[in-house]
């Protein structure tokens, strides 16, 4: 079975596509700074599928590091997960969002190359569209990302473009991930952000926790169907399982060189859906207050997920009813994450 070095697996969607790839028999090897993931993550994986992976507590900047983890196992394959994603952080930090996304990648694809091991799945954001001139966006939609961190994406992009024309056994998936979700249906494993969350479900189950009063829902004067921005959620075991059929795509002997897809449910929903639809399937209330836009939000944008479809035969199948329900079972049997 294929042996796949996971960069980035403690993280929130690592840790779920290696559930996944575990429960189909690849073997994984994380590589993790653990800058913003616990160790007592691999734990979790292993109740749920009875594997350990392996766990290498280091940087994707330290070469020499790369070059002892490509040497002591066989890697056949890379998903590439980690990196930094906060998009205020990053206006405030571009030269620590660059060094490590766009320095840290270039470091990862010269160890790849020195070990040959030229096959590769790539994190990237639906943030590289920026504000979009209509939805669903389709992969062809012109780039304008508005911060630091989506132009860090945007440039290994094209760096990942430009290495497979520059040699031929390079298969490179760029997957463009829309806004991820939810958690493990087990209740084991979920998104465990550091201090006080500035994305929108984890502070709704915040919010339903008691560990604040409100949600400040930011802007009701849209131009949508109740005034409030919409989004493309999508349950973070879609997402891994996305992972899984790009790789499975990718060492297809028909395979092209570079392939580009949304990852998506290709229908977006307000944050009113996502509030009253938490509010129902978890029958708790979510107190809430609109206040002014946040600066930077776009009004509205989901995916375009027909190629997703039509290459990987992947599609997302989980509903925003199985995202809230699962984000709040997280929740609820671990009120202080990972540590606790
Ligand atoms: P995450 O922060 O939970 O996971 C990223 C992991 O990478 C963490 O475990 C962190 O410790 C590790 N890491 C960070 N810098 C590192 C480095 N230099 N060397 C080694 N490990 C390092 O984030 P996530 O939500 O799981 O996102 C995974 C990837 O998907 C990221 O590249 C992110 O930009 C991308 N993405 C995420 C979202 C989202 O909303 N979560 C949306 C689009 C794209
Ligand atoms: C943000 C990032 C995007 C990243 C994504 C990950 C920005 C500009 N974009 O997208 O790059 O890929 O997170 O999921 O930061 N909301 C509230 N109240 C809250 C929190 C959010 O009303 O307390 C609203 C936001 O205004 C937005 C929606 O909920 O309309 C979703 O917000 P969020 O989860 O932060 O994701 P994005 O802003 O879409």
């Amino acid at each position: 079975m294929q042996k796949i070095l996971i960069t980035g697996g403690t993280g929130f969607i690592g840790s779920h596509t290696v559930v996944q790839l575990e429960s189909i028999g690849y073997e994984c090897v994380i590589l993790d700074s653990l800058a913003n993931s616990r160790p007592a993550v691999v734990d979790r994986i292993t109740k749920i599928t009875g594997k350990t992976p392996v766990l290498v507590e280091g940087d994707v900047r330290d070469r020499a590091c790369l070059d002892a983890v490509f040497a002591a196992h066989d890697i056949d394959s890379v998903i590439h997960f980690a990196g930094l994603k906060a998009v205020a952080e990053s206006i405030r930090e571009p030269l620590r969002y660059y060094d490590c996304n766009v320095s840290g990648t270039i470091t990862l694809l010269s160890a790849m190359a020195k070990a040959n091991v030229k096959t590769i799945v790539f994190s990237s954001s639906a943030t590289v569209y920026g504000e979009p001139d209509f939805s669903p966006i389709p992969e062809s939609a012109p780039f304008r990302p508005a911060s630091p961190y989506g132009k860090s994406k945007a440039m290994v992009e094209s760096i990942l473009t430009d290495l497979t024309v520059s040699d031929p056994a390079w298969r490179v998936a760029l997957l463009r991930y829309f806004n991820p979700v939810g958690a493990h249906p087990s209740g084991m494993m979920g998104e465990d952000p550091a201090g006080i969350p500035n994305n929108l479900m984890p502070f709704v189950c915040q919010v339903a926790s008691g560990r604040h009063k409100t949600l400040n829902i930011f802007g009701n004067d849209y131009p949508t169907a109740d005034g409030t921005a919409e989004r493309d959620y999508i349950h973070v075991m879609d997402l891994a399982e996305g992972h899984l059929a790009a790789l499975h795509y990718l060492v297809r002997s028909d395979a092209p060189r570079l392939t580009i897809a949304n990852l998506g449910t290709s229908r977006g929903h307000s944050v009113l859906d996502v509030v009253t639809t938490f509010a129902r399937v978890n029958n708790t209330p979510i107190p809430y207050q609109f206040v002014a836009r946040r600066p930077g939000d776009v009004p509205a944008y989901w995916a375009d997920a027909t190629r997703a479809e039509q290459t990987l035969g992947w599609k997302a199948t989980r509903s925003l009813e199985d995202m809230c329900r699962d984000s709040w079972n997280w929740q609820t049997q671990n009120p202080t994450g990972y540590i606790g």
